[in-house]
């Protein structure tokens, strides 16, 4: 049982993102009964609930039984210990618990199932470059659709990419979908002087293409000080401007080091809420972008799920694709542990 004191204690330094992202009591006391009932019916029901940390913090602070980034919550997925997953972020990652554990329900609650990249391109768009491109090997990261990494040869997350792609036994890679991410890993490719030919697809995350070293050389000046903290899906003029680079769970690690007072992240805004959270004496300079897919996540719509799920919440995956879905996935965590 939570209360809403003990709500509003826990979150009362968050302030990025507007009103809707701020946890006064009187929003603490809305909430604290939702959070109460959805630890209920996740015992009822033999749940687990899978978090990423951009999802609003009174689901990663309330409810969640595991957070991170998609790497370590496909871990996550693949080790759960429960008859229902509740995958509260955006439908590729359901689609990857679904993958890991068929035998399992899969539900996720977002009301606006999307993510840019994901939505970028179809297994039918990977088959067609399969055939133009026949001898090179395919790369998905792991912001695709279970169907697009059906036809990939292996799977790469934002905090495996590079080593995974240094290591591929093969100089002819096609990196799909993320252009930028694509680009910074050719340009990481020359740093460590490994000879790669990389083909990349168009595909953007619409919350990190935003970012540009303009803006990052003016919150410089009129910040000194302040360490510059980056996701690879920004362009690589943002990562040669940024002071560390990671996927949100390398991001967090580095801040219990940082030495800085203030800081710049370069990412959607639900990481700063959670350093907030964890960190209250972290200063945050910039403005916040939000990825409208993540934060359609709520505690009603994850209670809904919970009590009377509907067949459009369930992650449904025909088991053909599955199986050959599984073969990418696993061969990244093969790679990842190399
Ligand atoms: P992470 O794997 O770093 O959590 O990134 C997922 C994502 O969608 C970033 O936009
Ligand atoms: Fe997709 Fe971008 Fe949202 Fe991440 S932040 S889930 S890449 S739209």
């Amino acid at each position: 049982m939570i209360t809403a004191e003990q709500l509003h204690e826990k979150l009362k330094h968050v302030t990025i993102g507007g009103t809707s992202c701020q946890y006064p009591i009187e929003k603490c006391e809305e909430l604290a009964p939702l959070i109460n009932r959805v630890h209920e019916l996740k015992k009822e029901k033999n749940a687990v609930i899978l978090v990423h940390s951009y999802v609003s913090p009174e689901i990663v602070y309330g409810i969640a039984d595991y957070t991170g980034d998609s790497y370590a919550l496909s871990k996550n997925a693949m080790e759960a210990d429960a008859d229902v997953i509740v995958f509260v972020a955006v439908k590729f990652m359901g689609d990857t618990a679904k993958i890991l554990n068929p035998q399992k329900d899969v539900l996720i609650p977002a009301g606006l199932n999307g993510c840019s990249l994901a939505d970028s391109i179809t297994g039918d768009d990977v088959a067609k470059l399969k055939a133009q491109h026949p001898d090179y090997t395919f790369v998905c990261y792991i912001n695709t659709t279970a169907e697009v990494k059906a036809h990939c040869d292996v799977c790469v997350t934002s905090g495996n990419v590079y080593d995974i792609v240094e290591k591929l036994p093969t100089n002819k890679i096609f990196f799909l979908p993320d252009k930028l991410m694509g680009l910074n890993i050719i340009e990481e490719m020359d740093r460590r002087n490994v000879k790669k030919d990389i083909k990349l697809w168009h595909g953007t995350c619409y919350v990190h293409e935003d970012y540009n070293p303009e803006m990052i050389d003016y919150l410089r000046l009129t910040n000194p000080g302040i360490e510059v903290l980056a996701h690879p899906e920004c362009s690589p003029g943002v990562l040669n401007h940024s002071d560390f680079v990671g996927s949100t769970s390398q991001l967090l690690n580095y801040m219990e080091t940082a030495k800085a007072e203030s800081f710049l992240m370069l990412t959607e805004c639900g990481l700063s809420s959670r350093l907030q959270v964890e960190m209250p004496n972290v200063k945050f300079v910039g403005s916040c972008s939000m990825c409208k897919y993540m934060k359609a996540n709520t505690l009603e719509d994850i209670l809904r799920v919970l009590e009377s799920p509907e067949e459009k919440d369930y992650i449904r995956i025909d088991e053909n694709v599955r199986q050959k879905a599984m073969n990418c996935i696993e061969k990244m965590f093969e790679y990842a542990e190399k």
